[in-house]
């Protein structure tokens, strides 16, 4: 049977990912310090304990220190992330993700894993591309370590394309296999308050009714949404696929704004409220889609449309309510 190690596996991602991995008949080593401020949530939190599936709160970088174990999977996902708030304000904390992703570059480069699966972000794109005036859907290719790069977004950006850089190192200088994503706004059910999604959904939730709501920044800037089952799927249907040394976006290639999301929920809440941007919070790059078609070439295509998922996530928050 094959076995995985997933860092950061009790994060959003990462819980839907071990979830998809131990469906598909792997064993899961989760290794996660359950860092405060992330999405982590304790494994008793959303699983029933099995097996095969093996959880270790530590910081990864320590277990890369003493763990000489073979697994024919490495998905890394341990980071800082936060919302826009934290990458906007927190621009020298989000840094730690570099020595996370060093440990990990030089874990695998001595133990050789099967496959290394490494979760970069639509933040390693040029964010001159995502200007109100450029608004270019976002094709892999703009990222060439071999011409000249673009400026990232903020030290997070910067952190992913150091850790797509590393990738290539030991893909060609060590001989390792490794391929990595550029997930765009993944969301779900039980993502963390920090993100657009779940924070708008709750917030028209709460204020159903009310002539007028709001949302951050402009409300004009444009995200391209993609469910976290899509996102996993994505995953799980290329890692053996994908060349080594390539990037996939993880994306829809459908930009959407805040304001017609907000939209769209308050049509499912029933009513059609103001909606109107707050300039005093952040409101990041204007325009961030991802080009689809090196996904479409794997064969891929999301199956959760954003209204359903915007179904799923109210039917969840409604449920939450009368249980309370
Ligand atoms: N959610 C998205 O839409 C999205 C988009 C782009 C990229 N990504 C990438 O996917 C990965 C997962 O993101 P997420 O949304 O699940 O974030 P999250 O905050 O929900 O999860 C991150 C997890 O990493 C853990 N962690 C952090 N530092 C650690 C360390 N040193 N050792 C062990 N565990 C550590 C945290 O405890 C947490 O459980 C990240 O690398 C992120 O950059 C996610």
């Amino acid at each position: 049977m094959a076995r995985a190690l997933v860092t950061g596996g009790c994060g959003f991602v990462g819980r839907h990912l071990c979830d998809r991995l131990l469906a598909e008949g792997l064993d899961v080593v989760c290794v996660d310090s359950l860092k405060p401020g992330t999405g982590a949530k304790h494994p008793l939190r959303w699983r029933r304990p099995s097996v095969n599936f093996v959880f270790i709160e530590e910081d990864c970088r320590s277990y890369f220190e003493t763990s000489c174990e073979h697994f024919d999977y490495v998905f890394h996902l341990a980071a800082l992330v936060g919302g826009r708030m934290t990458l906007e304000n927190e621009t020298l904390l989000v840094v730690e993700d570099l020595a996370v992703d060093a440990a990990l570059w030089r874990w695998v480069s001595e133990h050789k894993p099967g496959n290394v699966v490494y979760f970069s972000s639509s933040a390693a794109y040029p964010v001159a591309f995502q200007t109100e005036e450029m608004q270019t859907p976002l094709s892999e290719d703009m990222i060439s370590f071999e011409r000249s790069l673009g400026v990232p977004d903020l030290s997070y950006g910067w952190t992913k394309l150091t850790g797509e850089y590393l990738m290539k190192l030991y893909v060609e200088r060590y001989g390792g296999r490794a391929i990595a994503y550029r997930p765009f706004s993944g969301y779900g059910e039980d993502q963390d308050l920090a993100y657009p999604f779940p924070a708008i959904c709750r917030r028209l939730v709460k204020q159903r009714g009310a002539a007028e709501v709001t949302v951050w920044g402009s409300g004009r800037q444009r995200r391209d949404f993609i469910h976290i089952s899509d996102c996993v799927d994505f995953v799980w249907r290329t890692m053996d696929l994908l060349p080594t040394g390539r990037s996939l976006n993880v994306s829809t290639g459908c930009a959407t704004s805040f304001i017609e999301l907000a939209g769209l929920i308050s049509e499912e809440l029933g009513w059609s409220p103001k909606i109107v941007g707050t300039t005093s919070r952040p409101e990041g790059v204007f325009f961030r889609c991802g080009d689809t078609e090196l996904q479409r070439h794997f064969g891929l295509a999301p199956q959760v449309s954003l209204k359903d998922g915007i179904r799923r996530s109210l039917d969840v928050l409604r449920a939450r309510a009368t249980h309370r």
